[in-house]
C-alpha cells in the first residue's frame, strides 16, 4: 500500500507545535541579518550541524538562542505564516500552536509585538489557506511561579486571543505543582490548560497535571506506560496524549524510532496523536513524524486512521466541527480501501 500518498491526503490536526521550533536556519539566518543579530554560525549549514541533541537540555539551550533573532511584529508574523504555507502543503486543516512569551519578553520584546504578529499571521492562514487555529500560551517551567503569574498578567487583557494555556521547557526538577496556582488563575479566567509531562520527567508528574492542573491534554506523556493505574485513568477519562515521535528520538527519550512506544499506548487504548514539536530542529514536519513513524513500527492504514481521527476528537474545536473533520477523514480512507 502507499502510505505515502495516503498520509500526505489524510485531513490532519496539529495539537502540539512550538513556533519558536518552526524557525529554520534560512530565516534565522535572513532575521539576524535583517535585524543586526550576531549568530555563533556562519552559515545555515553550521546551524544545522549544530542540531546535535543529547537530551532536552542540549535543545533547549540552542533553541532558546536561535529564538533571539525574533524582534519585530514582522518577524514573528513571518515565522508563523512560513509555518502555515507548510502545514497546508501537508494538508494540516486545523493546528493548536504553542508560544512562549518569556523567551521574548524577557529579552525585552513588548507581549504585544509577539501575540500581535503571531495572532495576524493565523488570521491570514485561516483566511487564505483555509486552516483554523487555537494559540495556547506557554510557561518556561525552569523559571518561577512568580515569572509565570507575572506573564499570566500580562496576557489576561488579550485573552480572547488565547484558548489555552501550556507548561514546556526542562521537566525534570519543575513539577507542575510549583504552577498551581498560576493554572488556577488561567482557570479562573476561562482559560483550558494543557501540559507537557512524562517525556523525561515521571508517570508522577502527569497524575500531578490531572490533579492539580486540570489539564484537558497531556503533551508527550509517553512515559504513562510505566503506570499501569495511569494508564488506566487516562484511558477511562480519555485524556488525549500528543506524541512527537521524531522528538522523541532527536532527545534521546527513546534511541531509535523501533523502539518508540507509540504502538503498545494505542494498543492500551489511549488517545494517541501524532505532532512535529520543533520541526525544523527535529528533522520533519508532521507528514515526516507520520512516514518515518509508519514505516518504523509497521503502523496499519486502520491504526493512520484511527491517529488522524483523534487528532480532531482531541482539539478544543467545537462538536459540530469535530465530526465534520472526522468524516473528511474517513471519506479519504474509504476512497483508499475501494
Ligand atoms: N519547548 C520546545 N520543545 C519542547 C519539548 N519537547 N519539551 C519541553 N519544552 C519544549
Ligand atoms: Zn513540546
Amino acid at each position: 500500500m502507499d502510505f505515502t500518498q495516503l498520509i500526505k491526503d489524510m485531513p490532519k490536526a496539529e495539537l502540539h507545535l512550538h513556533i519558536e521550533g518552526t524557525l529554520e536556519p534560512e530565516l534565522m539566518m535572513a532575521l539576524a541579518e535583517r535585524n543586526g543579530v550576531s549568530l555563533p554560525y556562519k552559515s545555515v549549514e553550521e546551524i544545522r550541524q549544530a542540531y546535535e541533541f543529547s537530551d532536552l537540555q542540549s535543545f533547549l539551550d540552542i533553541y532558546y538562542a536561535g529564538a533571539a533573532v525574533l524582534q519585530t511584529r514582522q518577524d514573528f508574523y513571518d515565522l508563523t505564516y512560513a509555518y502555515l504555507e507548510r502545514a497546508a502543503s501537508d494538508n494540516v486543516r486545523h493546528v493548536e500552536i504553542f508560544f512562549d512569551p518569556q523567551t521574548h519578553t524577557d529579552r525585552g520584546i513588548a507581549f504585544e509585538v509577539l501575540l500581535d504578529g503571531i495572532h495576524d499571521a493565523l488570521q491570514a492562514g485561516e483566511e487564505k489557506l483555509g486552516i483554523t487555529f487555537r494559540l495556547i500560551l506557554c510557561f518556561l517551567r525552569h523559571l518561577s511561579a512568580d515569572e509565570a503569574m507575572a506573564t499570566l498578567d500580562e496576557a489576561l487583557p488579550y485573552k480572547d486571543r488565547l484558548h489555552a494555556v501550556g507548561l514546556d521547557s526542562s521537566e525534570v526538577g519543575h513539577p507542575p505543582s510549583k504552577f498551581t496556582r498560576v493554572f488556577d488563575r488561567a482557570l479562573d479566567a476561562g482559560l483550558l490548560t494543557v501540559a507537557h509531562a512524562g517525556e523525561e520527567g515521571p508517570p508522577e508528574y502527569i497524575h500531578e497535571a490531572l490533579d492539580l492542573l486540570q489539564v484537558r491534554r497531556i503533551d508527550h506523556g509517553v512515559r504513562c506506560l510505566e503506570d499501569e493505574e495511569l494508564v488506566k485513568r487516562l484511558v477511562r477519562e480519555q485524556i488525549p496524549l500528543t506524541v512527537c515521535p521524531l522528538s522523541n528520538v532527536k532527545l534521546r527519550v527513546f534511541d531509535t524510532l523501533q523502539q518508540h512506544n507509540l504502538n503498545e499506548l494505542l494498543q492500551a487504548g489511549l488517545c494517541v496523536t501524532i505532532n512535529s514539536d520543533d520541526p525544523a530542529y527535529f528533522g520533519g514536519y508532521i507528514v515526516e513524524n507520520f512516514q518515518q513513524t509508519q514505516k518504523a513500527l509497521g503502523l496499519s492504514a486502520t491504526q493512520l486512521q484511527t491517529l488522524a481521527q483523534n487528532a480532531f476528537k482531541a482539539s478544543f474545536l467545537p462538536a459540530e466541527d469535530i465530526e465534520r473533520h472526522v468524516d473528511s477523514v474517513n471519506k479519504v480512507f474509504a476512497a483508499q480501501r475501494a
